[in-house]
């Protein structure tokens, strides 16, 4: 009988504790816009670095592109934002990215969100979201 109670004591501490932590939304998570914003930084001084995939980038118009990007993310992790963006189909379609090139990528942007210290099941909650514009980017 003691330890049923006992139990049930340690059951009722852990379910208040749950109660009182507010759950963040993705959006949140990611630290909203301003989060966004510094995470797409992180991400483009990455790529601009990056000796795999920074020759593509050498002639893009960079302001354009870090605008589009926070745009994307934001709308990705359920934020209060509008994609005014090309279709990912329009603007990769001359471009002939690879398969390596796409991973590369995703890895810079891995390791922007983990500067940014954003936790892993939010990271991959936005790469599944992601994952599909693989189609559209990637050549064939
Ligand atoms: C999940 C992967 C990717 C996402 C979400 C993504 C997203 C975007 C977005 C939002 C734009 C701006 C579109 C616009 O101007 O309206 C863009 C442009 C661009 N992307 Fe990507 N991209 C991805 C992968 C890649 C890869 C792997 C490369 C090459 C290594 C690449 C190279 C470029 C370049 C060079 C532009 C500029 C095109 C231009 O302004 O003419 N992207 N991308």
């Amino acid at each position: 009988m003691r330890l049923r109670h006992l139990v049930l004591t340690v059951l009722l501490v852990a379910l208040a504790a749950c109660a009182s932590t507010p759950r963040q939304t993705l959006y949140q998570q990611f630290g909203e816009r301003a989060g966004i914003e510094a995470l797409v930084e992180e991400l483009l001084v990455r790529v601009l670095e990056d000796p795999r995939i920074n020759e593509g980038f050498a002639e893009v118009d960079l302001v354009n592109l870090n605008d589009r990007l926070v745009e994307q993310i934001c709308v990705e992790v359920g934020g209060p934002c509008t994609y005014t963006g090309k279709t990912m189909a329009e603007s990769h379609a001359t471009l002939a990215v690879t398969e390596a090139d796409f991973n590369a990528l995703v890895e810079d942007l891995v390791d922007a969100m983990d500067a940014r210290g954003i936790p892993r099941r939010a990271q991959n909650r936005l790469l599944v979201r992601l994952a599909p514009m693989h189609r559209d980017i990637v050549s064939p």
